[in-house]
């Protein structure tokens, strides 16, 4: 490869200068990571006996029980000490009222999460962080992240109910950590007064505190069986054009107790981490959603890019931008990339 020098000369302040050799970058730059602040996504899927690949995500697979500890095991090997589970289970509940004695509230089943928690602790123990996400549109039958009522509107009282039954559901079970993606009034403060009157003070909550309506959610969807069977988010997920709604959404569950504090989708939220670092405080970290990162897949497959540069482009903005931490589907390439810990 031919080095591109520069012949400085007559500039008495040069950009160039500084940029000569990568020690000079390195000595003058201001942003670095460590695979300790990543953290990697896992879909769990009961009843999968093996692994089946998403569509676009690279090497983010659906794994069965048995197969997402064996995953998870070479994770950590490979210096990931985060992991954020997606628990998909093989049945769903109607998410209605008619199943509300049958079942949780709402019909709602949290058991394969709970079990999907409890084993990863058992195997691991402390020496990951297993954070655990919690919402509905995995577990209802219309794929919504909220029970509905007969009208199918959001039932908002049965929703926190089944939201913090399955806040505990899994705390129970060994999470260090729950995450609420639904986007609904007041679920921060609801699963954090239950996670405390059912004895789990210690357990923290990295709420999905600004998350947009978003195109970028597609592979995810896929993996998690999710897509809304009708309709879509935009009733309950922020509009992107609205830039005050989205910091006062990340404000109230500071507000609320959220100990974590997350824009989503990262890169199209740049804008907003510093005003909400600024006016909560709290940790604010960004995730990578699932079609950020499968659009750098797309670009490698095209040859358009080279993988893993643009992968370590994105997470440097990311932390120029100011997140304390990233949900990334890459984060077990981080050590082999030179992020070690
Ligand atoms: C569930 C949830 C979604 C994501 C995380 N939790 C999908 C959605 O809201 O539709 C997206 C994550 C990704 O795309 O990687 N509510």
């Amino acid at each position: 490869m031919p080095v591109v020098t520069a012949r400085i000369s007559s500039a008495t302040w040069s950009h160039l200068r500084l940029r000569q050799s990568a020690h000079l970058r390195d000595l003058v730059s201001e942003t670095t990571f460590t695979a300790s602040q990543l953290i990697q996504p896992i879909f769990v899927v009961e009843g999968l006996t093996d692994a089946e690949p998403v569509p676009g995500l690279g090497d983010n697979s659906r794994l069965g029980p048995a197969a997402a500890l064996e995953t998870i095991a070479r994770d950590v090997d490979a210096g990931v000490r985060h992991f954020l589970i997606f628990a998909v289970p093989s049945r769903r509940g109607a998410g209605g009222p008619a199943d509300q004695k049958t079942k949780g509230p709402g019909g709602v089943d949290f058991a394969h999460a709970a079990r999907t928690a409890a084993a990863i602790k058992q195997r691991f123990g402390d020496s990951i962080c297993l954070w655990l996400d919690v919402c509905l549109c995995g577990v209802t039958d219309h794929g919504h992240c909220a029970i509905l009522d007969e009208d199918e509107r959001i039932d908002l009282d049965r929703t926190l109910d089944a939201l913090a039954a399955c806040a505990v559901a899994v705390a129970e079970a060994g999470a260090d950590g729950v995450s609420p993606s639904d986007m609904m009034d007041g679920r921060t403060a609801r699963i954090r007064s239950a996670l405390d009157e059912a004895g789990h003070g210690r357990v923290l909550i990295m709420s999905y505190s600004t998350k947009f309506a978003s195109s970028f959610y597609g592979p995810f969807r896929e993996a998690a069986s999710s897509s809304p069977r009708f309709g879509d988010r935009r009733h309950y997920q922020i509009d992107v054009r609205s830039r005050r709604d989205a910091i006062a959404s990340s404000v109230r569950c500071a507000n609320e107790g959220a100990d974590l504090l997350m824009v989503k989708p990262g890169l199209t939220s740049l804008d907003l981490i510093a005003p909400i670092v600024a006016s909560t405080g709290k940790p604010v970290g960004a995730y990578q959603v699932s079609g950020e990162f499968a659009s750098l897949v797309a670009l490698a497959a095209q040859g358009l890019a080279d993988f893993d540069a643009a992968l370590v482009e994105t997470w440097h903005v990311l932390r120029r931008a100011g997140a304390a931490y990233i949900i990334t589907y890459g984060a077990r390439r981080a050590r082999a990339l030179g992020f070690g810990a």
